[in-house]
C-alpha cells in the first residue's frame, strides 16, 4: 500500500515515472495510459532495447529528462536531440529506474534485464509497477525481501495478478481460500500432441485474444506463460501451490478470481485490453478514472467458459509446477531454458514441442541451489543458457 503522504501527493499533483521497456508492448500501452491522462502523468525517464527510431518519436512527444538503449554505439542515434541524458545497458536501466523525483517505475523490460533495475528502484523507494514475469519467477525471493525491507509496494500489471490484486482488496491472507488463475488456453487449446508436431512460429504468433510481443505470444501457445503466472503469484500474494488453480477460460474476459473461505468467488472482469491493468497499477490506490479503452459489453459474448488445463499436451505447465516444487533455483532455470528454447523455435531452429524437451531435460540436468543475491542467480542463469543451447541441438529437426 502507498503511504498516507504518497497518496496524497498522488491526488493532487502529477505523478512522474519512467517506463523500461517503452518500446514495445507494454511500454507503449503505457505511454497511451500517459496520452490518456496528460494531467495526472509525467514521464521523466525511458528505457528501451535498440528500436532508436520509435524512442526518439517518445522523446520528442513525452519530454523525458533521461533516456537509456541497451548498446552503446546506438547512443548515437541520439546526438542531435538536446535536454535528454542519454545512457545505456545495464547501467543505464538502472540510472533511469532510479531518477530523482520519479515515483513509480514500469517493469516491461524481458526477462533477466528486468531484476536489477527493480532492486535498485526498490532500494531507492520507488513504487513497482511490474510487468516482467521473469522478475519473481527467478528472483522472488530477492525481489520480495528487498521489497518488504525498504517498504516498497509491488504493484501487478498482468491482467491476472491486476485481476487478483483488485479482487483481494486488503483482505488477508487467512480469508482466502483458494486463487483462480484464467488462462485462455492460446491458440491451441483442445489439440492433440500429434496436431503441435508441425506448428510453424506464424501458427504460435497467432494468440486469440490478445495482441503482445513474440516471446509471452509464444508462451502463452505453450502454457509456459502460466506455468510462470503462477509462480508470480505465489510471490506477489503470499500463497502456495495448492492455494492456486489454473483454469482455462478461452473468452479472456474474466482476467482471474479469488475464492473466499466463506465461498464468495470475487472476479475481475472486462475487455482484453491491458491498458485497463497499466492505469490500475498507476494509480492504484487512487481512484478509478475515467477512460476511452476497449469495453466489455456482457451481450458481446454470451457465452464465457471454462476448463481444466490439459498437462499432458501443454508439458511446460506441468513443468512449472515440478520447477515450484523443487524450489530455490529451478524456476530460474526453467526461464533461461524457456529463452533459449522460444528463441530457437522462432528462429526455426527447434520445433515447437521440442520447447518442453528442452525444458524438461534442462532441468532433470539441474542440480537445484540456492542463491543469495543476482550475481550468484546469472551464475545459474548461465548455466541454464548453456545447457539448454545444448539440448536445442538434441531436440532439432
Ligand atoms: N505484452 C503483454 O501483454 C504482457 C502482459 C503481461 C506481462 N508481460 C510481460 O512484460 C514484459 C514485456 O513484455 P512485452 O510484450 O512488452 O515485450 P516486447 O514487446 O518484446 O517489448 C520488450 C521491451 O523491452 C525492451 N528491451 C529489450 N531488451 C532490453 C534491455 N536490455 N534493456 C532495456 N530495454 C530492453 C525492448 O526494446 P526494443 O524493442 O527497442 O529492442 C522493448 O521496449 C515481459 O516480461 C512479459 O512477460 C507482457
Amino acid at each position: 500500500m502507498a503511504s498516507g503522504l504518497a497518496y496524497d501527493r498522488l491526488c493532487k499533483s502529477k505523478m512522474n515515472i519512467s517506463v523500461l521497456g517503452s518500446t514495445g508492448s507494454i511500454g507503449t500501452q503505457t505511454l497511451e495510459v500517459v496520452s490518456a491522462h496528460p494531467k495526472k502523468l509525467k514521464v521523466l525517464g525511458l528505457a528501451a532495447g535498440s528500436n532508436t527510431s520509435l524512442l526518439k518519436t517518445q522523446i520528442k512527444k513525452f519530454r523525458p529528462k533521461a533516456i537509456s538503449v541497451k548498446k552503446e554505439e546506438d547512443k548515437r542515434a541520439f546526438k542531435n536531440i538536446k535536454n535528454v541524458q542519454v545512457r545505456f545497458g545495464d547501467k543505464g536501466n538502472i540510472e533511469v529506474a532510479t531518477l530523482k523525483g520519479v515515483e513509480r517505475v514500469v517493469i516491461a523490460t524481458p526477462g533477466l534485464a528486468g531484476i536489477a533495475p527493480t532492486l535498485a528502484a526498490i532500494a531507492a523507494k520507488k513504487t513497482i509497477c511490474l510487468a516482467t514475469k521473469e522478475v519473481l519467477v527467478a528472483a522472488g525471493e530477492l525481489v520480495t525481501s528487498e521489497a518488504k525491507k525498504h517498504k516498497v509496494s509491488l504493484i501487478p500489471i498482468d491482467s491476472e495478478h491486476s485481476a487478483i490484486f483488485q479482487a483481494l482488496s486488503g483482505r488477508s491472507e487467512k480469508e482466502v481460500k483458494r486463487i483462480i488463475l484464467t488462462a485462455s488456453g492460446g491458440p491451441f487449446r483442445g489439440k492433440t500432441v500429434k496436431d503441435l508436431k508441425k506448428i510453424t512460429p506464424a501458427q504460435a504468433l497467432a494468440h486469440p485474444t490478445w495482441s503482445m510481443g513474440k516471446k509471452i505470444t509464444i508462451d502463452s501457445a505453450t502454457l509456459m506463460n502460466k506455468g510462470f503466472e503462477v509462480i508470480e503469484a505465489m510471490w506477489l500474494f503470499g500463497v502456495p501451490l495448492s492455494k492456486i488453480q489454473v483454469v482455462v477460460h478461452p473468452q479472456s474476459i474474466i482476467h482471474s478470481a479469488v475464492e473466499f473461505v466463506d465461498g464468495s468467488i470475487i472476479a475481475q472482469m472486462g475487455a482484453s485490453d491491458m491498458r485497463l491493468p497499466i492505469q490500475y497499477a498507476l494509480f492504484y490506490p487512487g481512484e478509478r478514472l475515467p477512460n476511452n479503452f476497449r469495453r466489455f459489453s456482457f451481450f458481446d459474448k454470451r457465452d464465457l467458459t471454462f476448463d481444466e488445463p490439459d498437462l499432458k499436451t501443454f508439458k511446460c505447465l506441468d513443468l512449472a509446477f515440478k520447477a515450484i516444487s523443487k524450489g530455490k533455483s529451478a524456476p530460474a532455470v526453467l526461464t533461461a531454458a524457456n529463452d533459449v528454447a522460444v528463441e530457437a523455435f522462432l528462429a526455426g531452429k527447434l520445433p515447437f514441442l521440442g520447447i518442453g524437451q528442452v525444458l524438461e531435460a534442462t532441468l532433470s540436468a539441474h542440480k537445484v541451489q540456492k542463491f543469495r543475491n543476482l550475481d550468484e542467480l546469472l551464475a545459474i542463469d548461465e548455466w541454464a543458457r548453456e545447457n539448454a543451447a545444448q539440448n536445442v541441438l538434441k531436440f532439432s529437426k
